[in-house]
């Protein structure tokens, strides 16, 4: 689904207690997700993930627009174990429109 990234920034105050993104990010409860859409999970060197994130990283995961969208729905479904306490985004199109606001962090 093509998402609306300005809309997606307004989707991403829910995120920004533990993340941020953009020059100068840094890691805080969760890691910084700049560059996060199509890159490999868990590779953040200075973050200490929980092994439930750092197996799945390990068995190949990719946050591709169907991992980063299922995550970001039911993070404790699709990762039994994640030490992310957020409940899920609910509406489908904030999830969409949160990963098109990601997508422009390099
Ligand atoms: C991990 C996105 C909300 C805390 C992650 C990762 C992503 C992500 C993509 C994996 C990063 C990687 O593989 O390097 C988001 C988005 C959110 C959100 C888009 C809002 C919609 C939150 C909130 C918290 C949080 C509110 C804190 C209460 C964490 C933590 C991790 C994490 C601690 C590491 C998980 C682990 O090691 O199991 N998040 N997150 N996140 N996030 Fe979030």
């Amino acid at each position: 689904a093509e998402g609306d990234a300005e809309k997606g920034e307004k989707v991403f105050k829910k995120c920004k207690a533990c993340h941020a993104v953009g020059e100068d990010a840094k890691n805080k409860v969760g890691p910084h997700l700049n560059g996060i859409i199509g890159a490999p999970a868990g590779q953040n060197a200075d973050f200490k993930y929980s092994e439930a994130l750092t197996t799945m990283a390990a068995d190949g995961l990719v946050w591709d627009e169907e991992s980063m969208s299922a995550f970001l729905t039911k993070p404790k479904d699709f990762m039994k174990g994640t030490k992310m306490s957020f409940a899920g985004l609910r509406k489908e199109a904030d999830v969409a429109n949160v990963i098109a606001y990601l997508a422009g962090f390099e």
